[in-house]
């Protein structure tokens, strides 16, 4: 869907905004921008761009976060060439930090790290952030989320990102990522004035589909040093996750980024508890976009029967004249398993339907399927 025209107006009044809100008056049409978000919660309404603009691909896009609002979440991950390691890292500018857990907090700005080594997980939540200063420059965005140590740094092409780590946090170091991949939104490469909701009032953008990743952290006495390939994300919204009468936004989430020989591949698959479904599938080979299909895209999930745990996901993305890619993830490692909700690594093999081969590499997912609430007994009325 394309609104050129209401999309320039919802900028300019966007822009307004974030004018309003930052500190400095720099406007969002110039190169560069700075918006600071305040620690606590706003009164007042939640204003969100879903459409998407050449600048800041993964700027700030909501102004004044309202204690119902989603929020913004800033996304990065890595995984090792051998899956031994992986490491997620958010950075949030909500008041409810939580896929599984409908929280309430005051205070919106925390960063969280989350690495495994094998069968070890560690974890870190910072303190609540000063304030956070996000820093716009053509296309690529950094974020300082003062008081905490953590801050993450992306150049203008969107080419590199540093996500670093320093005291307080209990977890140091850095993690950097070379992007190999162009970026996209659900059904389109990164072009201005595309809508970017995944969902009602959700936005996605996938600044990051692929990248070689250096990783050198330390927790406590160990350091933690591989490289692996990574990725990219920021999702917002100006509506709750969470709703009394629907549960969670999603009944049912799939997600997944991998990398196998040339091709770099991303689904995402969801089921809106209002019944509104996307697939949406990314291919690039060698850094040239294969396809960003939103139709005639598949991901299947296997469970393990006895313990009933996600086991596998069969993948089919239609490329149309390039052709089928077929993938399959085998779950290896997993990092968060929580209220329904699983993330962690696998190997994940496949090609395309035209190639006499199969090509092997490593994936990270996401599944997430709203657990059953039991039955509210109904009160008198
Ligand atoms: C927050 O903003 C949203 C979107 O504008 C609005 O629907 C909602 O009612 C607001 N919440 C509060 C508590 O003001
Ligand atoms: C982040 O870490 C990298 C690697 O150690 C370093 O080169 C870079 O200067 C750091 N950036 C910031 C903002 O501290
Ligand atoms: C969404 O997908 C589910 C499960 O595949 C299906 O039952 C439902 O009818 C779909 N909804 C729409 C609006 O297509
Ligand atoms: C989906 O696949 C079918 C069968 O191959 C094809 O006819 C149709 O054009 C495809 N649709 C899209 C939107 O690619
Ligand atoms: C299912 O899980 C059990 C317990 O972890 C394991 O022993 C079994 O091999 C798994 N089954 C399959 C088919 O993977």
């Amino acid at each position: 869907m394309r609104l050129p025209v209401k999309s320039s107006a919802l900028l300019a009044a966007i822009g307004f905004l974030l004018v309003e809100a930052a500190s400095a008056s720099l406007s969002v049409d110039s190169q560069a921008s700075v918006v600071v978000i305040p620690p606590t919660v706003s009164n007042g309404l939640t204003e969100a761009q879903f459409i998407s603009s050449t600048h800041g691909l993964d700027g700030p896009k909501l102004s004044n976060i309202n204690s119902t609002a989603f929020g913004e979440v800033w996304y990065f991950n890595t995984v090792s060439e051998d899956g031994k390691y992986s490491v997620v890292a958010f950075f949030w500018a909500s008041p409810s930090p939580s896929l599984t857990a409908q929280l309430q907090n005051e205070k919106i700005l925390s960063a969280q790290v989350i690495v495994r080594e094998d069968d070890d997980i560690y974890s870190a939540n910072s303190v609540f952030a000063e304030t956070a200063e996000i820093f716009t420059s053509a296309k690529g965005t950094s974020g300082l989320w003062l008081g905490t140590g953590c801050s993450f740094s992306g150049s203008q092409s969107l080419s590199t990102y540093s996500v670093n780590f320093s005291s307080p946090f209990e977890i140091t170091g850095s993690i950097i990522l070379e992007s190999v991949a162009p970026a996209h939104y659900k059904c389109s490469s990164a072009e201005a004035g595309v809508d970017t909701q995944i969902l009602p009032n959700f936005g996605w953008v996938n600044a990051i589909p692929d990248a070689q990743t250096t990783v050198d952290l330390k927790i406590n006495a160990k350091n933690i040093k591989f490289k692996g390939i990574g990725y990219h994300d920021l999702a917002w919204s100006n509506a709750p996750f969470f709703s009394k009468a629907k549960g969670s936004l999603f009944t049912e989430y799939q997600w997944a980024h991998g990398r196998i020989g040339p091709y770099s591949v991303v689904w995402l698959v969801i089921t809106g508890s209002d019944g509104t479904n996307l697939t949406s599938g990314y291919v690039s080979r060698d850094g040239k976009v294969l396809g960003t299909p939103c139709s005639n895209v598949s991901v299947t999930p296997q469970f393990n029967t006895s313990t009933r745990q996600i086991r596998r996901f069969f993948a089919q993305i239609d490329l149309r004249h390039e052709g089928t890619l077929y993938a399959q993830l085998d779950v290896g490692g997993i990092l968060i398993n929580d209220a329904g909700f699983v993330a962690g690594s696998g190997g994940l093999s496949g090609g395309l339907s035209s190639e006499a081969f199969e090509h092997t590499g490593v994936a990270s997912f996401e599944y997430y399927r709203s657990v059953q609430l039991p039955e509210m007994p109904s009160g008198p009325q």
